[in-house]
């Protein structure tokens, strides 16, 4: 990891990126599923009209695009770690298999990744869509009863896997090992915890 190693430097510059920009994104993703929610469940009418046109289209923005700095990261990273080595050039590195086939760490990144990916698929292709339709004021009655329920069922689901997501993450380079009663374990204990987060949502932080 010498300062003139280009290509350590280059690592280390794009997982730091793709942290950053997944602190904003998820950080995001968790203050609209358990702070604003049970603050909108609060408020009356004309005090969303008056708050939401102002926080609404600001929040989105870090939003979607903190999805898509972590996503494109994301990609170049796993390039960078697994599928390109300094001198060999591009294709799988010892990293992703060996004689042996695939390894554990391949395994929990590709885990991670794919949850990871639809997450990002529903932030650009579910989430933002009907929350611009929403926030454009064009629609009403069951219409717009209908673009919140999608909003929300995809946000929900975004904020349950978030948890198996971010242990694929962070096992891949710091645990390794794996089979599919880990992977099992490791999903349920992190479904568990975001379920406990949801119930206690509704609960702290209220003035009495
Ligand atoms: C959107 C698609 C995503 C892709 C394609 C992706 C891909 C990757 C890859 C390839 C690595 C390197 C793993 C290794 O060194 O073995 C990584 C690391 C990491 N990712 Fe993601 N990721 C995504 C989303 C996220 C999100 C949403 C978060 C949430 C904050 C996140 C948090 C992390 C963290 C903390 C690490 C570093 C783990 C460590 O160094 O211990 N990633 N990601």
């Amino acid at each position: 990891m010498a300062l003139q190693d280009f290509f350590s430097n280059l690592h280390l510059l794009v997982r730091w990126l793709h942290i950053l920009s997944g602190i904003v994104w998820i950080g995001l993703l968790y203050f609209f599923n358990f702070v604003n929610l049970p603050l909108q469940a609060s408020l009356d009418d004309a005090t969303k009209k008056a708050v939401n046109p102002q926080l609404m289209p600001r929040a989105l923005w870090w939003f979607r695009w903190g999805a898509m700095s972590t996503f494109v990261m994301g990609w170049v990273l796993f390039t960078l770690k697994y599928m390109y080595a300094p001198g060999a050039g591009f294709g799988p590195t010892s990293l992703f298999s060996t004689a042996d086939g695939i390894t554990g760490r391949a395994i929990w990144i590709l885990m991670g990744m794919t949850f990871a990916t639809v997450m990002w698929f529903n932030v650009w292709f579910v989430i933002w869509p009907s929350q611009k339709k929403i926030l454009s004021g064009q629609f009403s009655g069951d219409t717009l009863t209908a673009l919140r329920t999608r909003a929300a069922k995809a946000s929900r689901v975004n904020t349950f896997l978030s948890g198996p997501m971010l242990f694929g993450m962070i096992a891949a380079p710091n645990y390794g090992a794996v089979n599919p009663l880990t992977l099992l374990v490791y999903i349920a204990i992190a479904m568990f915890v975001i379920k406990g987060a949801y119930a206690l949502s509704t609960k702290v932080g209220v003035k009495k």
